[in-house]
């Protein structure tokens, strides 16, 4: 297993430049399966996620070509439409395929995810939304099979709460469905935006993406489309957190501003000057000290619990007490023990951290949980003194594409080792 070895206190300097958005590429990559025809996909990132859900579609039967950020899929025919456990244990998000291939198929049949390190992560509220539009759905050996032999048909659906794969796994089934479908209590993220926009592209006709109600008037048949994924705003954030941490002067490229409102919102608070030199970098410095900063998750527009193990670390070196208060997963706090390690004062009460600053860390061995709270060990590992190695960083792998390669250029002194 790859270990990351950090030696930390250098500033990082320069230009990072952010990839495709991982948790965008994957639903666009499902929805591949709503046509026969090619579709191409670009700003796809090559992280490990990505694999997995290339390695689904090509199960499913879809001829998938990588050509650097590029890929094509093209799902001419459908020969298995199912998740099997082996995928579905490694990466949850292949619950995205249940709605493209039960829209498409009449049936899907798809691992019920495990549990995961951060919650429970049910399924439940994609069942329920599929049965609303007509599909009948069975749960066996492990297993989630929906049947709809005579299509879905358009329906009401009212999440009891927001779910960003829900509600795109909904939107995917929704748009070959017959009549209207309309989506209440919808996640409004980004990626839901872009899905939209892919699935607009293909021929779907979709109303209010981004808005907590979304129509849609089913289609018979998608069409071929080229799209380009979304900047990563969560790879964002953790690179506006490692610059400010490190105190340098890091401008980060390529990215979506305007996806990041609240978390800006809060390094500002925090004492990091934010500047945009132009409609797709952001600039992070820190001219004072850093002064605590309260942060409660939300669903988009809010704080994104994405990016709160990140922010975590980041206030390890504030002044004052931080309170994180984490709203979206039931066990997302992961690392606050791992940053302990590192000789931070953080005392965990139920679904609250508190932060006490500023502490000095120092480097450790610690252990990467998930892939966010990976990325927090990584933030606090460029401002430890001494040597910092993090072992399992195949949560990292997940979902950051080539982070010590892209941190290395612009100061970090950090290395893989295999
Ligand atoms: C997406 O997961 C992201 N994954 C997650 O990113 C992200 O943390 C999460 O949204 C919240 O923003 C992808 O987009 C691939 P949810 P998702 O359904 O859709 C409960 C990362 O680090 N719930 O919005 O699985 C659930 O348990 C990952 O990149 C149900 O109860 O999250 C949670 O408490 C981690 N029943 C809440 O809803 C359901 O059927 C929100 O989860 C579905 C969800």
């Amino acid at each position: 297993m790859d270990k990351f070895a950090i030696q930390g206190g250098v500033p990082l300097e320069g230009e990072i430049a952010v990839s495709g958005a991982k948790n965008s590429a994957l639903p666009a990559l499902a929805a591949c399966l709503l046509t026969s025809e090619a579709v191409t996909l670009d700003r796809i990132p090559p992280v490990r996620d990505i694999a997995t859900m290339e390695r689904l579609l090509e199960h499913a039967g879809a001829r998938v070509v990588v050509d650097g950020e590029r890929v094509t899929v093209q799902a001419a025919v459908i020969e298995h439409p199912e998740a099997p456990y082996d995928l579905v244990k490694t990466m949850r998000a292949s619950s995205l395929v249940l709605g493209p291939l039960a829209a498409r198929c009449g049936r899907a049949r798809v691992s019920v995810p495990g549990g995961c390190a951060i919650g429970a992560r049910p399924i439940n509220l994609h069942v329920s939304a599929l049965e609303s539009l007509g599909a009948t759905i069975h749960q066996e050996h492990g297993y989630i099979e929906a049947r709809a032999p005579q299509g879905l048909k358009g329906g009401e659906v009212r999440f009891d709460r927001i779910t960003v794969t829900g509600t795109e796994d909904l939107l995917m089934a929704a748009v070959l469905a017959s009549g209207e479908t309309v989506i209440h209590n919808a996640a409004r993220e980004p990626e839901v935006v872009d899905l939209a926009a892919l699935l607009i592209k293909m021929g779907a006709r979709i109303e209010g993406a981004g808005t907590s109600v979304i129509r849609v008037t089913g289609v018979e048949r998608l069409r071929g489309a080229e799209h380009r994924i979304i900047p990563d705003r969560i790879e964002t954030g953790t690179f506006l957190a490692a610059g400010a941490i490190t105190r340098g002067d890091l401008t980060v490229t390529g990215c979506e501003p305007e996806h990041l409102g609240a978390f800006l919102a809060k390094l500002r608070e925090a004492g990091v000057e934010i500047a945009k030199p132009s409609a797709t970098a952001i600039r992070v410095r820190v001219p004072g000290k850093l002064q605590s900063a309260d942060v409660t998750t939300e669903e988009h527009p809010g704080f994104a619990t994405d990016l709160q193990a990140q922010f975590m670390a980041l206030m390890t070196q504030a002044e004052g007490i931080s309170i994180l208060t984490e709203t979206i997963f039931e066990n997302r706090f992961m690392h606050a023990l791992e940053l302990a390690r590192m000789g931070a004062n953080i005392r965990l009460d139920g679904r609250r951290a508190l932060v006490a600053g500023a502490t000095t860390l120092s480097g450790a061995e610690v252990i990467a949980s998930d892939l966010r709270a990976s990325a927090s060990l990584v933030i606090a590992g460029l401002a430890a003194h001494g040597e910092t190695l993090i072992d399992r960083v195949y949560h990292i792998d997940r979902g950051y594409e080539k982070i010590e390669t892209k941190l290395a250029g612009v100061g970090a002194r950090i290395r893989r080792i295999s």
